[in-house]
């Protein structure tokens, strides 16, 4: 393997940054030529693909988003797609992909890699934290910091005005930023998609609270909680009693800011260990960390959704919420 090629797709997350400057830099080390593919698998497509030296990765470590740029492309999931993909690494001689996401782009690298025999390594880059194979996801810690930052300013006026705020956190499938946010900012109740959503329980201890002479209250709902989101309970929870009650929806900020000092590690430990690995001869995998120590597990196993969520952690936000 000389010539290794590096792209970031699906959503972006802070820390890819120095992900691609680990990987960059740690090829270079090794004696290998070394490329940046634009936009994800579109990129590959649209045939941008360029070098990438020392350089290039400069001044790159404390930024968010990803200068590669990032794309949830539809043509690759077509053979039509994929083989002109193929053509393009076939031009540039490249003998080995690098993918930075979550998922999908790990589903994609999967097929590919088959389909073409092209040696291919996965380093998981998603806010969500919800990879198979390694304890933290790229971007996980980050967007945790910057969820509770919000959450402290909220509960600054919910104390000031009494109010019962639902504050809507990311996670479509996946309720660890949820769980997380919640623990770390106080919240009194948490809802996420692994879990039924019974508003009567809710309503119950809302009510509990109150009489408990607690005067505001902190819900964190996941975006894919089976209420059917933030707005909708509130409507729910306001036709049985009487609570002033407001809905932030935190939104696409949370996949934004300077990384985390964890997550530069993490990416940077992470972006090392793909590039060894695959002039190992590793194929397929997924680079990740569990206990503190780098592991590889198969792409087809870490994009399987067979994270659980951990009880305890749910119970210790009800603990701590009483
Ligand atoms: O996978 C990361 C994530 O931020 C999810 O938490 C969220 O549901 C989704 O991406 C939003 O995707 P998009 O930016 O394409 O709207």
């Amino acid at each position: 393997i000389e010539r290794i090629a590096v792209l970031t797709s699906g959503g972006d997350a802070p820390g890819m940054n120095a992900a691609i400057r680990s990987v960059v830099r740690s090829g270079i080390y090794f004696g290998k030529q070394m490329f940046g593919i634009s936009q994800g698998y579109q990129g590959m497509i649209n045939n941008e693909i360029t070098p990438l030296n020392s350089k290039s990765v400069s001044n790159i470590v404390q930024r968010g988003g990803t200068i590669l740029k990032t794309a949830r492309c539809m043509a690759f999931k077509t053979p039509e797609g994929r083989k002109t993909a193929y053509e393009n690494l076939k031009h540039h001689k490249i003998d080995a992909l690098i993918v930075i996401g979550g998922d999908g782009t790990f589903t994609g690298a999967e097929i590919f890699s088959r389909e073409y025999n092209m040696p291919v390594i996965g380093i998981p880059g998603t806010i969500d934290n919800d990879l198979f194979g390694t304890d933290f996801t790229i971007g996980f810690d980050t967007a945790n910091n910057t969820v509770i930052e919000a959450i402290d300013k909220i509960r600054d006026t919910a104390a000031s005005h009494d109010r019962l705020f639902f504050v809507e956190v990311m996670g479509r499938d996946a309720g660890h930023i949820a769980l997380w946010s919640a623990i770390g900012g106080g919240a009194e109740a948490v809802l996420i998609p692994e879990k039924e959503t019974h508003i009567d329980d809710l309503v119950e201890k809302l009510m509990v609270d109150l009489k408990n002479q607690k005067t505001s209250s902190i819900v964190i709902v996941a975006e894919g909680d089976h209420g059917g989101g933030a707005f909708k309970i509130a409507e729910k929870v306001k036709e049985r009693f009487n609570y002033d009650t407001k809905v932030s929806i935190l939104g696409h900020l949370q996949r934004g800011g300077s990384p985390t000092s964890f997550d530069r590690v993490l990416a940077s430990r992470l972006g090392q260990a793909a590039v060894e690995g695959i002039l190992k001869g590793k194929n397929r995998k997924m680079v990740g960390i569990i206990s503190n120590r780098i592991e590889f597990t198969d792409l087809t196993l870490a994009i399987k959704n067979q994270i659980e969520v951990d009880e305890s952690l749910i119970d210790l936000v009800n603990i701590l919420a009483i």
